[in-house]
């Protein structure tokens, strides 16, 4: 059976959180157990390095979010985990892409300018890494033949570009990638908890972290931002304009549940910390099972982790170096 390419990655910036988990994590499990498809996932260091430059800091890093893949449900022996940083191979088709890409394209991309303004903001001059981030992304992403990229929505405009780039090459030199599809559904953008922007590792206190505990998760959800109209505990609240109701939606309180705290809500029946004690059960028991199998994966030894990475490296490799040989050989820069 053919089955389907499907390959996302993470940067490895720091803890994983919710927003990781709705946009991209849940999908990676579920995607994974269907065997149809064939899942590649992978730690994206070499991109870290646009934003990040301490090598302890990203060595413990990677390893944390391979330990949290696990955590999360992936198997190992059935996706294919590893570094971009241990297949050069990618980088070299990321030079050959970065040959035919349109730089007007890249210097219009949000992640660039918002990466950029940011770094200005501290008095920090953005590399040129940060501008080509999107054709090592496609490079990635059509390194496996892709066809399949769960992601959430902030990533979409990469996983066009990929395509764009795609069909560049195809048509410049020959039939060789698919085209590789945005994977992801409603609720991809999970919001902070203080609702200004989206959840992002490096907004600490509007965050829940995968490894937060119960009592970390509530003292967080407390003090989130609700509707802000609403004052008093009677006064009817409007679910549309309100923080938690998103979240509601995104980590997918029962429809029942919904149903009637969206009533109560408007009627100024339930109050805000009752609806968000609802929200805590529900966070709790996705982080629950995942922080119990962090801990199992511990008592492994440091040392599983290292295999997990040096097999998975082996095995996309294999893969990876027959996609660039061919590209190479369409361009007419083999390997001689
Ligand atoms: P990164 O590390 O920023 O994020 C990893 C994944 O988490 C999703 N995500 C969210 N989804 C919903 N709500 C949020 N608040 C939220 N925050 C993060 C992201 O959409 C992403 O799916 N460029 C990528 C890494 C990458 C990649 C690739 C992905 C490099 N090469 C090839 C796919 C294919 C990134 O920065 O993800």
């Amino acid at each position: 059976m053919e089955r389907q390419i499907v390959l996302s990655g993470i940067r490895a910036t720091g803890k994983l959180h919710l927003g990781n988990y709705v946009g991209a994590l849940k999908n990676f499990v579920e995607l994974s157990r269907d065997e149809a498809k064939e899942c590649f996932y992978f730690i994206a260091n070499l991109h870290t390095l646009t934003t990040h430059t301490n090598p302890f800091e990203l060595r413990a890093s990677v390893k944390d979010i391979v330990r949290d893949f696990l955590a999360c449900g992936l198997d190992p022996k059935v996706a294919t985990i590893y570094a971009q940083s241990s297949v050069p191979e990618i980088t070299e088709l990321s030079w050959i892409l970065s040959c035919i890409a349109p730089l007007n394209l890249l210097t219009i991309m949000p992640h660039f300018k918002e990466k950029r303004d940011k770094l200005n903001e501290s008095g920090i001059t953005e590399n040129a890494g940060l501008l080509t981030y999107p054709i090592l992304m496609a490079a990635d992403i059509l390194c496996v033949k892709s066809e399949l990229v769960p992601v959430g929505d902030d990533q979409a405009p990469h996983v066009e570009f990929a395509r764009e780039l795609a069909k560049k090459f195809n048509d410049m030199f020959g039939e060789l990638f698919p085209m590789p599809k945005f994977f992801g559904g409603a609720g991809l953008r999970l919001p902070g908890l203080d609702n200004r922007g989206k959840m992002s590792k490096s907004e600490a206190s509007s965050v829940i972290y995968l490894d937060d505990s119960h009592d970390a998760v509530w003292k967080k959800l407390k003090v989130a931002i609700t509707d802000p109209q609403r004052v008093k505990r009677r006064d009817p609240g409007n679910p549309d304009v309100c923080n938690i109701f998103t979240f509601h939606h995104a980590l997918e309180t029962p429809v029942d549940d919904i149903a009637r705290i969206t009533r109560e809500c408007k009627s100024g029946e339930i109050g805000c910390i009752e609806c968000k004690e609802i929200l805590a059960k529900v966070v709790n028991d996705i982080l629950r099972p995942i922080n119990e199998r962090r801990e199992q994966i511990i008592g492994l030894g440091a040392g599983y982790i290292d295999e997990v990475m040096h097999d998975g490296g082996l095995r996309a490799r294999k893969v990876i170096q027959q996609t660039v040989a061919e590209a190479k050989e369409l361009v007419g820069v083999p390997c001689y």
